[in-house]
């Protein structure tokens, strides 16, 4: 039997996707190889490379000022990687430090250059959005995380910033309609809304590069990767062939749009059990509750067995917290079926 999958990631994936995925293992287009040994090179991948970027751009509705790049290294190589791309040698840059993840992107932006942090919510555990950022021209650009997988926040109204605006969003890429122009550079790794681990996606507007006359080592230079068209060496084809066909199958499933309206229906479901039922409390700021991960705790510990024991039964998998947060955490990434959620509520009211 299918488990009700609640992983964080990484995480669910369609099930026709993969099928779909297993399929191109064993023959690729029908051309009598896998999909894992043609060579990327070939006319059958390059049209997966050249379809999976014009998707991301229909889907986002950018235009040609900006590039889409799927590179290696996980959103971590990206931590550095933005900063050797856009910090200038006596620039500095803005961050914001709402969990690991963003103080993962600062740690390795110190190492690279100047970094102010200009809000931040480790006083109480990252359960919260800092408000009321303020950042200027002098700093080259202001880095933030959309959605904090760990704590289940997530950031609603994006701070106007008077530099560029880098967010990681890893965590709810696709989720939610933003307008995405608003942004000079956003990055995600691929294993929660879009596909299996291994490649990264990177959406930059062309403009904002080649200005820090920085010399980098090569596989970190984005102009490098825009000239080779994300071939600068072997992508990593499954994870690109496999977000592919999610993204396909978010486009006929109502593209962004469609996948926000059942983002939300889901997580409006959850909230309300743990609103509702006194043996249950959220995690996060009500403010900044997250779609995507929705983090939570027993009320009473004497209860943990007997719920966990339920969950389990009921096929659910995937629902222990972080283990810096304790508690429990439901991702409910875009595959997930809203009859999952509704299995969870039903085993959280059975509990009593
Ligand atoms: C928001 C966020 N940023 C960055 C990362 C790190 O991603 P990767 O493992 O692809 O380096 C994660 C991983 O869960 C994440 O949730």
């Amino acid at each position: 039997m299918k488990k009700h999958n609640f992983s964080a990631g990484p995480s669910i994936l369609p099930q026709e996707v993969l099928e779909k995925a297993s399929a191109a293992v064993l023959d690729f287009n029908g051309i009598g190889l896998s999909l894992l040994e043609i060579s990327h090179r070939s006319k059958d991948f390059v049209a997966v490379m050249d379809e999976v970027r014009t998707i991301v751009k229909r889907l986002m509705k950018l235009g040609d000022d900006y590039e889409v790049l799927f590179l290696q290294g996980g959103a971590s190589l990206q931590f550095a990687m933005v900063p050797y791309n856009l910090l200038s040698t006596n620039g500095k840059a803005a961050y914001t430090d709402t969990g690991v993840w963003a103080s993962g992107a600062i740690k390795e932006a110190k190492k690279i250059g100047q970094v102010e942090v200009v809000g931040s919510s480790k006083d109480k555990n990252y359960s919260y959005i800092p408000k009321d950022i303020s950042v200027d021209s002098s700093f080259d650009y202001f880095h933030c995380t959309s959605n904090n997988t760990i704590y289940g926040t997530q950031i609603k109204d994006f701070p106007k910033v008077d530099t560029r605006l880098v967010c990681d969003m890893s965590s709810d890429i696709f989720s939610r309609e933003l307008d995405f122009t608003k942004f000079d550079l956003i990055y995600a790794g691929a294993q929660k809304n879009m596909g299996p681990a291994g490649t990264t996606l990177v959406v930059v507007k062309k403009e904002i590069l080649g200005k820090t006359g920085r010399d980098m080592p090569t596989y970190f230079d984005y102009q490098l990767h825009i000239e080779k068209e994300s071939m600068l060496n072997t992508p990593p084809v499954f994870s690109i062939y496999t977000s592919l066909l999610t993204l396909q199958w978010l486009e006929k499933n109502g593209g962004i749009a469609g996948a926000e309206k059942r983002n939300i229906a889901k997580a409006e479901l959850l909230y309300k059990e743990i609103d509702n039922n006194p043996l249950f409390v959220g995690l996060a700021a009500k403010e900044d509750r997250s779609l995507m991960n929705v983090s939570f705790k027993l009320t009473d510990e004497n209860k943990k067995e007997a719920f966990d024991t339920a969950w389990k039964n009921a096929g659910i998998s995937g629902l222990n917290g972080h283990r810096t947060t304790g508690g429990y955490r439901a991702s409910l990434y875009n595959a997930l079926p809203i009859e999952s959620v509704q299995v969870l509520v039903d085993v959280m009211k059975s509990i009593s």
